[in-house]
């Protein structure tokens, strides 16, 4: 697709730039070049008009009120569960909102972690999850005495997927671990992981944040008993997550905040719980956003999910060969486009990613620089922070030019 009146150049993009409001800015005096979208997502326009009339029009409380503006908002807010279902080829009984995708695993490490591990237990993580993917964790293990260990990823950057069979054993009782790598870009082969995982009788979760809105996936084929992500980086808002489980392991752990809506009931003796999902959105929900989320569900279904991973294909193999084509880089991660997301990480010799990306910055250019939550896999990277380059549909390979010269002008300036 082609829409040079909104960004001066031609775009190959599967999504038009026009859609998405923000991307016929400039920033600098330049036409915004967005490539932090492992970061965020930018928003198409029917996600804020979807939010903005649901605030005109249908504004009320959920689950609630009898009165038919209720209703109306009720089946908006639910719409957006079915929405995430039908992305997933899942059931919406086992698609719970939270607030993001960190809420999401710390839902699972509180509600199940806390009352299922003791002194002893293992929980196995990979040296590739972000900080959303160890921290719940460590802090679970700090109360329960259980152990959290790391298995190990190979120097093309991918998981040791032998190195962490050899881990598991009758101690293991949590695998998590990420299905997309958001320094690396590696994906991971996570179906296998859970079956190893469902081996030795653990339970298994999926960090799926960059994983939900680049690739076609169906929770069932990937077997693992949990999978979160978030909304803001599918084109949704923030302030809004899932969690998706299987229904039965969901409605067998105790819930995680206790509130209104959560209940069947309650009595000055004690409380029982509704199923899931309302077993774990104990208050009002982000009403709006859900309306949001499956707004972005709409509009990513729209595109179609294999097709974005086509197109993310090819704007990974534009991203390494124009990063990798500047002189003394090193990219990390896969080399094999296929084997990865559209997303480049990497390092210049004397130059620091944050002066990098406040170069890319005057030429209109946004990246992430820093440690991306992933100190760990710094640690075994050998550097303590990376910049970073993250495409999703309305790029195009026309970005990548814009990029690069952007980079080579900053290793001229920066490291002489
Ligand atoms: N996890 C997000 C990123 O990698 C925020 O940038």
């Amino acid at each position: 697709m082609s829409d040079p009146e909104t960004t001066g150049r031609p775009s190959s993009s599967v999504a038009p730039k026009a859609d998405f409001p923000i991307l016929g800015t400039e920033l600098n005096g330049k036409p915004l070049v967005y490539l932090d979208s492992a970061a965020t997502a930018q928003k198409p326009s029917v996600v804020l008009e979807a939010m903005d009339a649901y605030y005109r029009e249908t504004n009320a409380n959920v689950h609630r009120g009898v009165y038919g503006l209720a209703a109306e908002a009720t089946a908006r807010y639910e719409y957006g569960r079915t929405a995430v279902a039908r992305l997933l080829s899942t059931s919406a009984e086992g698609v719970v909102f939270t607030k993001n995708a960190s809420e999401a695993i710390n839902l699972v490490a509180w509600a199940w972690g806390v009352r299922n591990l003791k002194a002893g237990d293992e929980i196995v993580l990979t040296e590739m999850e972000h900080h959303s993917n160890i921290v719940p964790w460590q802090l679970v293990a700090n109360i329960t005495g259980a152990t959290v260990r790391f298995a190990p990823i190979t120097d093309e950057g991918e998981l040791d997927l032998d190195a962490m069979r050899g881990m598991l054993s009758g101690k293991t009782k949590m695998v998590a671990c990420v299905h997309i790598s958001n320094v690396l870009g590696t994906i991971n082969p996570v179906a296998e992981v859970a079956k190893m995982a469902h081996e030795v009788g653990a339970l298994c979760l999926v960090d799926g944040a960059q994983s939900v809105p680049q690739m076609p996936i169906r929770f069932d084929d990937l077997g693992c008993d949990f999978l979160a992500f978030t909304g803001h980086k599918l084109g949704g808002p923030t302030g809004i997550g899932v969690l998706v489980g299987k229904p039965d392991v969901l409605n067998g752990m105790e819930p995680f905040l206790g509130g209104g809506h959560m209940i069947k009931d309650v009595t000055t003796e004690g409380s029982t719980y509704a199923a899931s999902p309302g077993r774990f959105e104990a208050g009002t929900p982000p009403i709006a956003e859900a309306v949001g989320l499956g707004a972005a569900v709409d509009y990513v279904m729209g595109v179609g999910m294999e097709r974005i991973r086509a197109h993310e294909v090819e704007l990974a193999g534009a991203l390494l060969d124009g990063v990798g084509s500047i002189p003394g880089v090193t990219i990390h991660g896969p080399k094999d486009p296929a084997k990865r997301a559209a997303l480049v990480s990497f390092v210049l010799p004397d130059v620091h990613p944050h002066d990098m990306a406040q170069l890319l910055d005057q030429d209109g250019v946004c990246v992430r620089a820093g440690h991306h939550c992933t100190k760990p896999l710094m640690a075994r990277l050998g550097v303590n922070a990376t910049t970073r380059a993250s495409a999703w549909l309305y790029n195009g390979v026309a970005d990548v030019e814009p990029l690069v010269a952007g980079i080579g002008r900053a290793r001229r300036y920066l490291a002489g």
